[in-house]
């Protein structure tokens, strides 16, 4: 028997591909002032799993979850990469080659892609009840009347664990608490059935007893809906409680990837390691934050050549980190991109 070490027990289940991101690349301004803030990000979203997505500030989680939607802040621009829905079907479409203004990729966006803010005010409108705005998002993507889809937005408000819907459904977002408003995000991103979900640090904004109940919300809707959710948080003790495959991102790249089990058991990155330094027991402390790591994260601007970690790693290679990059890790695979890990699997396949 498996000892249940953490706290996902449907990690096991596997899913269809419903997202796949090939080498996206997104550059921040123009010419020769441009910055790379993406380089080459491959990620996989599957049906019924939770991809977490984990990293300092800055590291580029919010621009891949808004290169993905085609919603990047200006100056921000794609330069390179493929974000493929339904990938390996006949249905496969590229978004990144769409319109980000265009009617295909606004039925894309919350219709098959539901979108969870850190801030739930990024989404609602302080001008308009929760219900009204619930109601408009559906009806921009499926033809009911208003009275079907009023009935529709209570049966939402009520799956989300909002006391009293009927009553609530008049309220402006000002009057709900902070858990309460992010109830009516969760209930926004799925109201067209969305069978992806991308959640940029939901909780971070509510306190800790609210957070757990927001993620425990999420954790099990994306169960009982089968939906491939990408979790971006900068928060170790949630990708524990929620992620079943974690991608840990540095500098606008991907530097680790694993299923959650074997990122906690055997961390191959020492970014990965310094990351986790912090929760050295993750049932004793399960909303631990991340280590401080000595040094800052450095501009996009300012990479540093070789290895971009290895001005603050501990385990650098002196005459090797500074000089050369080690390979990315292949799409798909699990691995780290550092030479001690090159190291570690070539010594285990002898
Ligand atoms: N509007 C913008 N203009 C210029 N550069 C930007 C802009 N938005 C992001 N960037 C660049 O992209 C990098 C990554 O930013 P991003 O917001 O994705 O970080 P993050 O990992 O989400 O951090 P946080 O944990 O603080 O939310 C930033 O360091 C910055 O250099
Ligand atoms: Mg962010």
């Amino acid at each position: 028997m498996v000892e249940q070490v953490m706290t996902n027990p449907g990690a096991i289940e596997s899913g269809g591909h419903m997202l796949s991101v090939r080498d996206l690349a997104v550059e921040f301004g123009q010419d020769r002032g441009s910055v790379r803030a993406l380089d080459g990000i491959s990620l996989d979203l599957r049906a019924g799993r939770v991809l977490g997505v984990v990293g300092e500030s800055g590291c580029g989680k919010s621009v891949t979850a808004r290169a993905i939607l085609g919603i990047l802040d200006r100056p921000g621009r794609l330069v390179g990469g493929r974000v493929l829905l339904d990938p390996g079907t006949s249905a496969e479409q590229n978004l990144a080659a769409l319109d980000p203004n265009g009617a295909a990729l606004r039925a894309v966006r919350g219709g098959r892609i539901g979108l969870i803010f850190q801030e739930p005010m990024t989404a609602l409108s302080v001008h308009y009840t929760v219900g009204n705005q619930i109601i408009e998002a559906i009806r921009a993507h499926k033809t009911l009347s208003k009275a079907a889809a009023r009935a529709a937005t209570v049966e939402l408000l009520r799956e989300v664990g909002i006391p009293r819907p009927e009553l609530r459904i008049d309220a402006y977002p000002f009057q709900l608490s902070g858990g309460l408003r992010q109830r009516v995000g969760i209930a926004m991103a799925l109201a067209c059935a969305p069978d992806i979900l991308i959640a940029d640090e939901p909780t971070t904004a509510l306190d800790v007893t609210t957070q757990a109940q927001i993620l425990a919300l999420l954790r099990r809707l994306q169960r009982d809906k089968g939906i491939a959710l990408m979790l971006i948080t900068h928060d170790m003790g949630v990708i524990a409680q929620m992620a079943d495959d974690v991608a840990v991102m540095y500098l606008g790249r991907i530097v680790e990837f694993a299923p959650v089990r074997r990122l906690f058991a055997a961390p191959r990155h020492p970014y990965t390691r310094a990351l986790l330094r912090s929760v050295p027991d993750i049932r004793a402390v399960p909303r631990a934050r991340l280590a401080t790591i000595g040094g800052t994260v450095p501009h996009p601007g300012a990479r540093p050549t070789g290895c971009a970690f290895h001005p603050r790693c501990q385990e650098m290679i002196a005459g090797r980190c500074e000089t050369t990059a080690p390979s990315p890790v292949p799409a798909g695979l699990e691995g780290a991109s550092c030479f001690h890990a090159e190291s570690v699997v070539q010594e285990a396949v002898v």
